[in-house]
């Protein structure tokens, strides 16, 4: 017991997924179709072309999956809200049957004494919007604000805490410039604008939850660390551009009313003379968030590539990471990720050294990691690798707390073996195991892990 780090009273242990990861049920009870649906279901998108038609199954078991949730002894979960359930084209009539199912699993989570924390957008956009632009166009973010508000009239006053988007830069820059996630474009400028336009949507979003007077709101960024391959000039100014396109084109706008001083000199003519962005954007933008949610899983070395800055596509997003190298003496995890706690820590306190006052209390809303779990004759799986990637994370965490960043609580990704996204079921991220012929749930050692460190904490 005494390797748990040890948190303030009142902070919060959670556990996340989202809905397009763990639903299925694609086509029950008047869902419409995500460009998920439509990328997935695409030859050649998604490794073994997994979809999430089935995923886990979660729509139909969510009952078995919030015992699960009460037994780990959570204070929050964090799922997400499947757009176009509410609204099967995005926009207009709204599809009680979707709504049903949210309201059920919000109640049975309160009756397990766990704070509900919704995502309004992971990512599952429906297909009805792509078809007219996408975040390509400023409409989806004022759709966006719509849908927003018809959740809050029916969760507000049993949800405390909402997250507007998860990861807009995976929206933008995986969906319309690298194209490795839906809708799979490769554009320069049209990721830009959906940038833009996905923080305009925050904005919106934002108001409808304010309107409806609920407990907290905020966003999800995946901020990078991004740590220069060597010291030299070309490789620090990759780290410029790298720290703009991941962290800044989020943090400025959001955090401090201003676009990024190095946008120019990070994408050019991408950026200049645009006609995306509108009088009054960064005020509804940079409306003041009752917390910040991060998602940290590891550091990025970054390297100047020139050959990939020739390409517009490519150059408004990965311009300059390189995974050759990558801390070649550290840990890899299942996904190829470097195993590396401190940078965890530094990432925190160099934004609360860059934001001051103006950076809101954080939540860590995802953190954890892809192992080669297998499972014993006996059914257990002793995934000793997750239990000490969360150990020393959770570690680091609480040193960036020392060192004076406010983070009010943390949420384990993921609470299930779940759909993902481009590498389908092949990458498993759950403290418990999904088996994906039976949808049987296992708890892993570090769902035990997980369980023991919370009790401790209460105690
Ligand atoms: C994050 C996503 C989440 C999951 C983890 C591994 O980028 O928000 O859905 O895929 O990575």
């Amino acid at each position: 017991m005494s390797d748990f780090p040890v948190f303030p009273p009142g902070f919060v242990f959670g556990a996340a997924t989202a809905s397009y990861q763990i639903e299925g049920a694609v086509r029950e009870d008047g869902r419409g179709p995500s460009i998920w649906d439509t990328y997935s279901h695409t030859p050649g998108r998604t490794d073994g072309g997994d979809t999430g038609d089935v995923a886990c199954d979660h729509y139909h078991r969510y009952p078995e999956d919030v015992a699960l949730l009460r037994d780990l002894g959570v204070d929050s979960y964090r799922f997400s809200i499947a757009w176009s359930r509410i609204q099967a084209e995005g926009s207009g009539a709204v599809n009680p049957k979707g709504l049903d199912f949210y309201s059920r699993l919000v109640d049975s989570l309160l009756e397990a004494g766990i704070e509900p924390a919704a995502t309004l957008y992971h990512w599952d956009l429906p297909q009805a919007l792509e078809d007219r632009g996408g975040w390509r166009v400023r409409e989806t973010a004022e759709r966006f604000g719509e849908y927003t508000a018809i959740m809050a009239e029916h969760l507000g006053d049993r949800v405390p805490r909402w997250i507007t988007l998860n990861e807009p830069w995976c929206s933008a820059f995986l969906g319309y410039s690298v194209g490795r996630h839906a809708p799979g474009a490769q554009e320069g400028r049209g990721a830009l604008a959906a940038a833009h336009h996905l923080l305009v949507g925050h904005g919106h979003a934002m108001d409808a939850l304010r309107a409806a007077g609920v407990r907290e709101a905020g966003i999800t960024l995946n901020l990078d660390r991004n740590v220069p391959a060597t010291e030299s000039d070309a490789d620090l100014a990759a780290v410029v551009r790298a720290d703009t396109q991941h962290n800044l084109v989020w943090t400025e706008p959001l955090l401090a009313g201003r676009y990024p001083a190095t946008e120019e000199e990070t994408w050019g003519e991408l950026i200049t003379g645009q006609d995306f962005r509108r009088e009054g954007d960064l005020k509804l933008i940079s409306q003041p968030m009752d917390f910040l949610g991060i998602n940290y899983y590891r550091p990025i070395v970054i390297a100047a590539a020139p050959h990939r800055e020739a390409d517009p596509a490519l150059r408004v997003a990965t311009d300059n990471r390189y995974a050759e190298g990558n801390y070649p003496d550290v840990r890899k995890t299942a996904m190829n990720w470097p195993v590396v706690p401190e940078s965890f820590t530094d990432l925190l306190t160099v934004l609360k050294q860059t934001y001051g006052d103006a950076l809101p209390p954080v939540h860590i809303t995802e953190n954890g990691s892809a192992e080669y779990d297998s499972m014993d004759a006996d059914g257990s799986v002793h995934d000793a690798d997750r239990v000490e990637y969360l150990r020393t994370h959770l570690a680091a965490l609480r040193a960036a707390m020392d060192a004076g960043v406010d983070v009010r609580g943390y949420y384990v990704w993921s609470l299930l073996d779940n759909f993902e996204w481009a590498l389908g079921y092949a990458k498993r991220f759950g403290i418990i195991r999904v088996d994906y012929d039976t949808l049987e749930r296992t708890p892993k050692d570090s769902y035990r892990w997980y369980q023991q460190l919370i009790a401790a904490h209460r105690a």
